[in-house]
């Protein structure tokens, strides 16, 4: 038995959220209602609350409520949230982080998945507003459906018809579904954040990576039960459930982690590993001395060393950050290191440090360039196709 919290909001398929409520209830599921304003207008209260066998929340404003259950608990209590029918306007108010009511702040207060199932005019549903609003909802990671084909309500003929309830009920189970873990018994090897190179005792060169995406990266690996290994250069971010870390700070250091945690059945390198290290000095610098120059000196390619060296791991996957012709320099750096994969993305904007990631995946059979995503996003799908690189497709 999961629960469900069903946001009901206002359209004419509103109605059909009763179907939905019956299927999920004879699955086994609870099911609490919240009717949003517009959702009053098409289907009461006492409908839902009558198929669902619970109070019908409606009000971020219903005080005894708020001291019987706060509405962050409600959020929290469920373990999956449905959206249906998901109007343009509540998709829009989702997209933008609004919380102007109850249905909006229940949407930003939770840490559970998000479905949602999308219901409105043909040209609505079509307009460039609501187009980017999903692609930014998906970017975020809610799952958004994509509307049925027909005629609508209102006499037009398109897409933009609320899924039928069977259709979103076989949604619901998939986002409830357990993650398969593909993985089991492999080990992954990823590498990410930045490295710190010592000029002096006291100073560093160091660059602009969170790790952020090689964090993600190992999280998603070891979601779908892998053993990772996480050679993670200086970053202040939590390690992911069920990854073992070991925090270095150079790229000499790295390389050492890296071939101490070999064998692996895969290779992730994701770290923005500095090309150079300096000469440092012994002493802090002192400014007297006068304007110092540093002498660099290489340092070891990690991701060639793997790809290239004994003991390879089956599947070996670079990363690119590249600030032009990302592509090109993508297939280029796939050849020279020998990786099996090279993940390009394009880092002039504010992609280092930002949520999201617009990735091109460069391998043997093509480019395949990926919508503009969350990083978490990015991280699941990479992680099930290097699943499905290993393993074969499901
Ligand atoms: N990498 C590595 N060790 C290094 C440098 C890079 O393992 N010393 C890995 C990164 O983790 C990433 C990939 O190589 O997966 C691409 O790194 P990048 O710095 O873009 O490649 P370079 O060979 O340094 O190419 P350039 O700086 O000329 O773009």
């Amino acid at each position: 038995m999961k629960r469900i919290l069903l946001i009901v909001g206002g359209g004419i398929a509103a109605y059909k959220a009763a179907e939905l409520i019956r299927l999920l209830k004879k699955r086994g599921h609870a099911v609490r209602c919240v009717l949003t304003e517009a959702g009053h207008h098409f289907v009461t209260p006492m409908t839902l609350a009558a198929l669902s066998e619970d109070k019908v929340y409606t009000t971020l404003w219903d005080l005894k409520d708020e001291a019987e259950m706060g509405h962050i608990q409600l959020s929290r209590e469920a373990d999956l949230i449905v959206v249906a029918p998901a109007t343009a306007d509540l998709l829009a108010r989702m997209a933008a982080g609004l919380a102007n009511d109850l249905a909006t702040t229940l949407l930003l207060a939770t840490d559970k998945p998000v479905l949602a199932a999308p219901a409105m005019n043909v040209r609505m549903w079509g307009h460039v507003a609501t187009q980017r609003n999903v692609v930014q909802l998906r970017a975020d990671g809610v799952t958004v459906m994509t509307p049925d084909e027909g005629a609508m309500a209102c006499g037009e003929f398109g897409p933009g018809r609320l899924p039928e309830p069977e259709a979103i009920a076989a949604a619901v189970e998939d986002a409830l579904a357990p993650a398969v873990l593909r993985l089991a018994g492999r080990h992954m090897l990823v590498t990410a954040g930045p490295t710190h190179e010592p000029i002096d005792p006291v100073r560093y060169i160091a660059n602009r990576s969170s790790g952020r995406q090689g964090f993600a990266i190992a999280g998603a690996l070891a979601a779908l039960g892998a053993r990772v290994t996480l050679v993670a250069g200086p970053v202040t971010l939590a390690t992911p459930p069920g990854v073992d870390r070991v925090d270095v700070e150079t790229a000499r250091q790295m390389a050492d982690a890296v071939a101490a945690a070999l064998p692996a059945d895969a290779a992730i390198m994701v770290a923005a590993v500095a090309d150079w290290h300096v000469v440092a000095a012994s002493q802090k610098m002192k400014k007297g001395d006068g304007t110092p120059t540093f002498a660099l000196a290489e340092n070891p390619d990690i991701l060639a060393t793997v790809a290239q060296g004994p003991g390879r791991p089956r599947l070996v996957v670079g990363f690119a950050a590249e600030t032009e012709r990302v592509v090109e320099h993508a297939l280029a750096k796939r050849a020279r290191k020998q990786a099996d994969w090279i993940v390009a993305n394009d880092v002039s904007g504010d992609v280092m440090g930002g949520d999201t990631n617009t990735v091109h995946l460069v391998t043997a059979a093509g480019v395949e360039s990926w919508d503009r995503l969350a990083k978490q996003v990015v991280a699941d799908r990479l992680a099930q196709r290097i699943a499905d690189a290993l393993l074969g497709t499901p």
